[in-house]
């Protein structure tokens, strides 16, 4: 390990149970010398294995549902006395909507799912920072990043309203960023993964084909978990103080394919041509 992130500490969101990418991250960044408090929805913490987690990387777990103000201001409070001062480094690594969990389509939404869906996934990633904004709660060149997803700029029909979360997601790492870098000369970036086995990312239609197809398309196959973690630590690390404001697309270039020879071969074996009828010629004169 290369102790990227000795002396740095942070605040992590959204480590489940092992598949989560967040647990990778808290598994790296402890690894690489930082200490950190771990967070999740209190239902989240019944239900899921962050215990663990937090045995193993020497961290205490403070409960805060990212959708509630009061919650946020207590786990900043009880993180800057826990760690001993301002944060470093921030993971948002949120989402959930309620209309892929019930089935419903894109087209015939429930708008109080889909308002609590947007709260939890990406609106919560403005409340994070407004609160650790006022509270002046960074560091100087400190980082923030939160996970996001291709579908912010293209269409993958069965990602539903997520789609629109995560364009909401990379438009406030933007427009926050700005705020953060001026004032407090804190870094905002959202990273865009490749699609991964974890129990969000499996809550979605079709996620093998999704993840097969993602696979297939891309030079460099898909980017894991970890390799998701190893990108996040570099984005925390003192190597990347100038990187803000972005949109990092993280998925083995997937994102600047048209298509694969490997795709178009899986495609060729099943197509039948139409037979083309030529019109007559018309005799113009
Ligand atoms: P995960 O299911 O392990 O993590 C999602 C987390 O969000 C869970 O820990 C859950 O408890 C937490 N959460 C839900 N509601 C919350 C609330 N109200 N307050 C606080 N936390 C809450 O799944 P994964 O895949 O690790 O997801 C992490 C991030 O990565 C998400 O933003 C997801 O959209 C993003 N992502 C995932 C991809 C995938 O294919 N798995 C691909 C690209 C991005």
């Amino acid at each position: 390990m290369y102790n990227l992130l000795k002396g740095k500490k942070g605040i992590i969101f959204g480590a489940l149970d092992s598949k989560s990418i967040a647990w990778k991250v808290a598994e790296r960044a402890h690894e690489e010398g930082a200490t950190f408090v771990l967070t999740n929805a209190p239902v989240a913490l019944r239900l899921g294995t962050i215990s663990e987690l937090a045995e193993k990387t020497g961290s205490q777990v403070i409960p805060a549902d990212a959708t509630s103000m009061m919650d946020l201001e207590d786990l900043i409070d009880k993180s800057m006395e826990i760690l001993g001062g301002k944060i470093d480094f921030v993971l948002h690594s949120i989402g959930m909507s309620v209309n892929v969990r019930r089935g419903n389509h894109y087209t015939n939404q429930d708008y109080n799912f889909t308002k609590t869906g947007f709260d939890v996934s990406a609106l919560s990633f403005h409340r994070v920072m407004s609160m650790l904004y006022k509270k002046d709660a960074m560091n100087e060149w400190g980082s923030i990043v939160a996970l996001s997803y291709m579908a912010a700029q293209r269409v993958f029909p069965d990602y539903n309203d997520m789609a629109d979360n995560k364009a909401y997601l990379e438009s406030v790492a933007r427009s926050f960023g700005y705020f953060f870098g001026r004032d407090k000369k804190v870094r905002v970036n959202t990273i865009s993964q490749s699609p991964t086995p974890t129990t969000a990312g499996s809550g979605v239609k079709g996620f093998d084909g999704f993840i097969a197809y993602a696979e297939k398309m891309s030079p460099l196959g898909n980017a894991t978990a970890l390799e998701c973690a190893d990108y996040t630590i570099s984005m925390f690390s003192d190597l990347t103080k100038k990187v803000t404001l972005q949109n990092l697309f993280h998925d083995g270039g997937f994102s600047n394919m048209g298509v694969s020879t490997a795709i178009m071969e899986d495609f060729m074996k099943d197509y039948q041509p139409e037979e083309v009828v030529e019109e007559p010629k018309k005799n113009i004169k």
